[in-house]
């Protein structure tokens, strides 16, 4: 098979669903071999098998030695690794009101420690072969900031960071280290959005509607590849507008309810997204 990523070997955590396995099917159609690190094993073997040519591993990237095992399995099953795409995520919303420490901790430690520990691991290989490229998923949250997350806004920040002072690091070695800032997917993560929020959030998305996982693992394939060849340090991202801004044109009208992942509308009620999640009472008037 020829394509962007033919014959090489890449690392994708958080594979098992959402956008990571959005990225790892694209990869794979492009001729790259994929191991899928997730925490949730069987989704991840379950992903791998329909994918073909990859490899399910359980790995919670907070742990040191699973993500060291992650990189082991992708350099001794097929040879070595050429891409790390550091994708694992959680959300725990809530205003800071009533967010728990302990939330606080798990999204940062998830993002931030998660993603320096893929960094690490995967440039130490890298180097070595004096080639690969990283790709760390941030998010605009962690550039404009939304209410309810200062715990995923701050670690989405903190991996722009993380990834501009790693490609400097690493640079001199041929690897290259680049941030996905994605705009609002639908994927699991965001499917229990209240409706008021998704609508709220449209309004401030210049091009008027939400983004698809093929959308992001579009971008996350140019950073992988060749065609980014010169690439590194940077942050690709969504755009969106200050909330107080308003569109000269409504958006266009989309069903009652929630959207799901598949994007059917599902009954307003039916699942309530976290009421921690409410923007306050000046937000929600706008
Ligand atoms: N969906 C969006 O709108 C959006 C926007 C910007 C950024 N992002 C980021 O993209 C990434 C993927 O998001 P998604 O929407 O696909 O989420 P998702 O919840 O659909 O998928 C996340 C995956 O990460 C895995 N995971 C969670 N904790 C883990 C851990 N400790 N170790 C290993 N795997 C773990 C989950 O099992 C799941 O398979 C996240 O980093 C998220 O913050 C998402």
């Amino acid at each position: 098979m020829t394509g962007l990523l033919s014959g090489r070997t890449a690392v994708v955590t958080g594979g098992a669903q959402g956008l990571g396995r959005a990225i790892a099917e694209r990869f794979v159609a492009e001729g790259a071999r994929v191991v899928v690190g997730d925490v949730d094993v069987a989704a991840a073997e379950s992903c791998a098998a329909a994918l073909g040519s990859a490899l399910a591993v359980r790995c919670d990237v907070t742990s040191e030695e699973d993500v060291a095992a992650l990189v082991d399995a992708a350099v001794t099953t097929y040879g070595g690794l050429d891409v790390m795409v550091n994708n694992a995520g959680v959300l725990r919303d809530a205003t800071m009101r009533k967010m728990s420490l302990d939330d606080f901790r798990l999204v940062l430690d998830t993002h931030v420690q998660g993603t320096w520990l893929g960094t690490r691991a995967a440039a130490a290989v890298m180097r070595e072969a004096g080639t690969g490229s990283i790709v760390n998923m941030s998010s605009i949250s962690g550039k404009v900031g939304n209410v309810g997350q200062t715990n995923y806004s701050a670690a989405k920040a903190a991996v722009v960071g993380l990834t501009k002072a790693a490609a400097k690091e690493v640079a001199h070695a041929g690897v290259r280290v680049n941030a996905i800032q994605p705009g609002l997917i639908r994927t699991p993560m965001t499917e229990a959005m209240r409706e008021d929020i998704w609508q709220q959030r449209l309004r401030e998305i210049p091009m008027q509607r939400f983004g698809e996982p093929s959308e992001v693992a579009a971008v996350a394939l140019f950073l992988a590849s060749d065609l980014a060849s010169y690439l590194t340090g940077n942050g690709v991202g969504g755009h969106r507008r200050p909330a107080h801004v308003t569109t000269t044109r409504e958006p266009p009208a989309r069903p009652a309810g929630r959207i799901t992942a598949a994007g059917r509308g599902v009954p307003a009620g039916a699942a309530a997204g976290s009421a921690a999640c409410r923007p306050p009472r000046s937000a929600r008037s706008r």
